[in-house]
């Protein structure tokens, strides 16, 4: 029962030597390869990232958090801008079968492509499709058994971070600049086992039927 991940999953940040087996690594990938995004159009790419110097850089990107060091892996996850071009948005409205004439619509339609409105409406619109593919991830992560701990406090062109380590993480990761580094997850096998503590919003304060 999924209920069951989402009630044990908690952020991991403290990881031992156990490597992550390619099999589980990739179960994990294939979570977020198949979440589910605005009319399919999957703007993100996933890195998968084990070198100790791309590691050391994303440390200093993220302010020292020392999980990114202690992880097995890192899957970088990257906000794709380039997704939502005609060429490639089409590609995937021609994949799902749709007709031309139905093609067009979406792709002309202010409402369905939002890069039609502008940057700022595709970078948020982007952003909403990552949230699915990390939280696929890191729920798909807690099934396996692996610690995972999602990291957004990064500094990129949202954050306005410190400008050298952006550009020296982009080329590293060898980003264009319609692709932004949005979230890392820090993978690996928790050193000492805690409990899950759920400290949440009441149902109450959260919940609401009809109306708030
Ligand atoms: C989008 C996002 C970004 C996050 N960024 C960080 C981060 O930079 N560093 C960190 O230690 N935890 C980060 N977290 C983890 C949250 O702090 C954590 O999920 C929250 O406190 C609830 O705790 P739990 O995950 O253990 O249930 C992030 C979580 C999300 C969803």
């Amino acid at each position: 029962m999924l209920l069951e991940e989402i009630k044990s999953r908690k952020s991991v940040r403290s990881y031992n030597e156990e490597p992550i087996p390619d099999e589980v690594l990739n179960e994990i990938l294939e979570a977020g390869r198949l979440a589910p995004s605005w009319v399919n159009v999957q703007p993100w790419k996933f890195i998968v990232i084990k070198d100790e110097k791309t590691k050391e850089l994303l440390f200093k990107a993220s302010g020292e958090q020392k999980q990114i060091l202690g992880a097995n892996v890192i899957i970088a996850c990257v906000a794709d801008m380039e997704a939502w071009d005609k060429k490639n948005f089409g590609a995937v409205l021609e994949k799902s079968g749709r007709n031309q004439m139905v093609q067009d619509f979406i792709l002309n339609s202010p409402t369905l492509n939002p890069s039609l409105l502008g940057d700022f409406e595709r970078l948020t619109r982007t952003i909403e499709q990552l949230t699915f593919a990390v939280a696929y991830m890191s729920l798909q992560a807690e099934k396996s058994g692996v610690g995972c701990c999602i990291i957004g406090a990064l500094a990129n062109e949202m954050t306005k971070g410190d400008e050298n380590i952006i550009k020296e993480l982009k080329e590293r990761l060898n980003l264009n600049d319609r692709q932004v580094l949005l979230t890392v997850l820090s993978l690996g096998y928790e050193k000492t086992p805690r409990e899950t503590k759920k400290i949440r919003k009441e149902p109450q304060e959260v919940i609401f039927f009809e109306k708030l």
